[in-house]
């Protein structure tokens, strides 16, 4: 450490950069070679030429429906079987060449089963921040663009055989419990950023840029675009997150969740997933919910997810979520009973082998009926068939046909990738205004911390792709000042007691798939490390926190060295540049999405939505409603609506309406909170304004203290002034889930709306129902 130490005591400015979180135990090249191997077929597309002669299914000018139905008659039950999992094999009989559904697109396409960057002339993808970063931009615009990239890169990789159009993709489990370590795939610990993540990043997946939606009058509220881009899944169905905890595995673990829960916080991204961002799968989870494994729930796959949400697509296990119904939990007694159970349930297709091992075997048993066998593949392939897969040659594909490796890392895909990280970054903490640096002013910057100089680990964690280009933090920083010293902080053993300086790497695994964390502090000696670059430092301190799952810093926060924290989480390709372009002041940082706070009483470090800029903002409500009459009809209605999912028409007593005029205000059920923001400070900035709702009943029986209702980025010059218009639903955002698993809006005592967490500016207003 001493020359660490030399350097510090003689800089000027310090950054420390820590490094508390890695998710990839196997190296990028290892996982390409481990894939580049597998085995390709020859054939590498179904109904090419001759064949759409000789099959209907092959068809184009057949009704999709009339296609499947066709396809699926041609089949043995011994060939059915080995189209129930993800690894399908050759059919030879139909010159159906071996596929593979398993690809992966959390933050760009990555190494998966059926993505191979070694066998083609694409060899890097895109690769963005985590999700857990994106979300914190506060942006849907943003959310959904990102994903365009990721189905146009897929799409071009398809083209070159080197991709298949099934992604399983995004992930949007709640972060609720703060030690899972996959919490950095997911928007993090909110519902309702949560719902918006998942409802605009499937549309970028799935529909096309110009789609407007299909037939508005579709009873089916969960029908999506007839034709796919490609296919995205809203994963993992329900109630996970833990996977590895102690002796806590995700296979077998037993979730015990109340109807409350499961309407207010864990099942509302899928049905806003599957509902708005019509998706056209869905994956059950490994884990049981109250004893009964979710891929094995007919309650949840069927009645729920298809029948009352309006499913369309396919749902798929987890990998492999029946195989664990019988090896780990127990639950079936069988791999044979799994099988059933799961297809009984409602899964159509199994991500692993026992569905192709033990099918028939169930069949013979008669313990399945064949008929769930052909509901199940009908499911999965009308999905293939709005993707066009059995259409010939993707090259001659009318809308995506044209898409080849030219495509996959544009100079827009990478700046895409850049302003991503810029708008997700997070300023905690600014001492004095210590941030931004003035490159002038800077003589020596020591950039210090085990991933100072990390290229692809943790800046991209796993689920990720090799990058089309990247920037280590030391190197983007060095492109500002002349002389930047980098120094991972902790050399060997002996220099740094006893400790290896591998452990501080080492330790970083400690949050990722399969890994949950045991200690919200940081790992290893980092705490040292930071505390004892603050005692020696000359110059201001400044944090960058490269982590997905919440993080005890309280010491970080009080220590008066260290003046500034900036939250990177894993910020993917560009984020190197992105930290630097921030920390010089190119860019104005915005803000975070961090623990749960809808029902934390305790006091948070950081919270949910805490973040600041370089300028200052004030807020203001300008217009809100006081009291609201709701209709004596529309309490009935709100349930209905929202525990039916399908909104019933609307009527012409179903309205709200103000106190002081008894005219009907809306028929949609949505009041206007119109908010102004002003920047106050001398630099442009964004502002981004959380809208924050309490209702009378907050923190009583398991209700939550205050939940987000609406978000907002704006861009501001200095002194200049924004109107924003909120438009809140009535029932879907003010209502509040009972123990009894029902929806209702409370009608006693006084509703609360706040801005922000900071400040404490807020609008009261009154709900009544009229009496009948
Ligand atoms: C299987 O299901 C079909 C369709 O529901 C039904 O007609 C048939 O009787 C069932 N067969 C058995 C053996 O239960
Ligand atoms: C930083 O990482 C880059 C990329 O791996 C490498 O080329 C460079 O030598 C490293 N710099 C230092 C000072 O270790
Ligand atoms: C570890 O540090 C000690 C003391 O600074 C030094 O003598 C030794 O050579 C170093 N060992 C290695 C492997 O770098």
């Amino acid at each position: 450490m001493a020359s660490a130490m030399e350097t510090l005591s003689r800089a000027m400015f310090v950054a420390v950069i820590v490094f508390v979180a890695t998710t990839s135990s196997v190296s990028a090249s290892a996982q390409e070679a481990a894939l580049a191997e597998a085995p390709r077929s020859k054939v590498p597309y179904p109904c090419l030429d001759h064949q759409a002669e000789a099959y209907p299914f092959c068809d184009k000018r057949l009704p999709t429906e009339q296609r499947v139905r066709d396809l699926v008659s041609r089949l043995s039950l011994e060939e059915k079987e080995k189209l129930l999992v993800n690894k399908n094999s050759e059919i030879k009989n139909l010159e159906f060449p071996a596929s593979e559904w398993w690809g992966e697109g959390l933050h760009g396409v990555a190494y998966s089963p059926s993505v191979h960057f070694g066998t083609g002339p694409v060899k890097r993808a895109t690769s963005f921040p985590r999700p857990i970063l994106t979300a914190a931009s506060f942006n849907k615009i943003l959310f959904k663009k990102i994903a365009q990239v990721i189905s146009t890169e897929a799409r071009a990789m398809h083209n070159e055989n080197q991709a298949g159009l099934t992604y399983w993709s995004p992930n949007i489990n709640i972060f609720r419990d703060p030690r899972w370590g996959r919490g950095q795939e997911t928007p993090g610990e909110d519902p309702y950023l949560t719902t918006i993540y998942a409802e605009y990043f499937v549309r970028g997946m799935q529909e096309d840029e110009d789609y407007e939606g299909r037939n508005p009058s579709e009873k089916s509220s969960g029908k999506g675009p007839e034709k796919l881009k490609v296919s995205a899944c809203c994963k993992h169905f329900t109630a996970y997150d833990i996977d590895q905890w102690y002796k806590v595995d995700r296979y077998d673990f037993d979730a015990q969740v109340t109807k409350q829960d499961l309407l207010d916080i864990y099942n509302p991204p899928f049905q806003s997933c599957v509902e708005k961002g019509k998706a056209s799968s869905l994956m059950c989870s490994y884990n049981r919910v109250n004893s009964v494994p979710t891929c094995a729930d007919y309650n949840f796959l069927t009645k729920l997810v298809r029948d009352t949400w309006g499913f369309d697509g396919y749902i798929v296990s987890g990998c492999d979520a029946v195989g664990v119904m019988y090896s780990n939990s127990k639950y079936a007694e069988s791999p044979e009973q799994a099988v059933a159970y799961a297809l009984k349930a409602g899964m159509d297709l199994n991500c692993g082998d026992t569905g192709s091992s033990y099918t028939v075997e169930a069949v013979r048993k008669g313990i399945l009926n064949v008929s769930y066998v052909d509901t199940a593949l009908h499911n999965s392939l009308t999905v293939l068939f709005r993707l066009g897969y059995f259409d010939g040659n993707p090259k001659d594909g009318p809308k995506y046909g044209k898409l080849d490796k030219n495509d996959v890392c544009t100079k827009e895909h990478q700046d895409l990738a850049l302003e991503a990280a810029v708008q997700g970054i997070v300023l905690l903490k600014n001492d004095k205004d210590t941030l931004p640096l003035s490159p002038n002013k800077i003589r020596t910057l020591a950039v210090l911390g085990p991933n100072a100089n990390d290229t692809i680990l943790t800046m991209l964690g796993n689920y990720a792709s090799r990058p089309c280009d990247y920037f280590t933090p030391y190197e983007a920083l060095s492109s500002y000042v002349e002389n930047a010293k980098y120094h991972p902080g902790c050399i060997n053993r002996t220099s740094c007691d006893g400790e290896d300086w591998m452990d501080y790497i080492q330790s970083n695994h400690q949050e990722r798939e399969a890994f949950d964390r045991i200690s919200l502090r940081l790992p290893g000696k980092q705490e040292e490390l930071v505390k004892t670059v603050s005692r020696v430092a000359k110059g201001p301190v400044i944090l960058v926190l490269m982590n997905g799952g919440p993080l005890d810093i309280k010491f970080a926060k009080y220590d008066p060295k260290i003046k500034s924290i900036l939250w990177v989480g894993y910020p993917g390709q560009a984020g190197g540049k992105a930290l630097a372009q921030i920390i010089f002041g190119e860019h104005n940082p915005g803000s975070i999405p961090g623990r749960t706070y809808k029902f934390f009483t305790g006091e948070a470090i950081y919270k949910f939505g805490d973040g600041m800029s370089y300028t200052k903002f004030t807020h203001l409500f300008e217009s809100a409603p006081t009291s609201l009459i709701l209709s004596a009809k529309s309490k009935d209605f709100c349930s209905r609506l929202l525990e039916d999912g399908i909104p019933p028409p609307p009527k012409s007593d179903i309205y709200i309406a103000s106190e002081s005029d008894p005219s009907p205000l809306s028929q949609s059920m949505k009041i206007e909170i119109v908010v102004s923001v002003k920047n106050e400070g001398a630099v442009f900035g964004t502002s981004i304004i959380l809208l924050y709702h309490a209702a009378p009943t907050a923190g009583w029986f398991g209700k939550p203290i205050k939940q987000l209702v609406g978000f907002e980025r704006v861009d501001l010059h200095s002194m200049e002034e924004q109107k924003i218009v909120f438009k809140v639903d009535v029932c879907r955002e003010l209502s509040v889930a009972g123990v009894d698993g029902t929806w209702s809006v409370p009608d006693e005592g006084v509703h609360t709306f706040s801005l922000g967490n900071s400040y404490p500016i807020v609008h009261e207003m009154k709900i009544t129902y009229e009496q009948n």
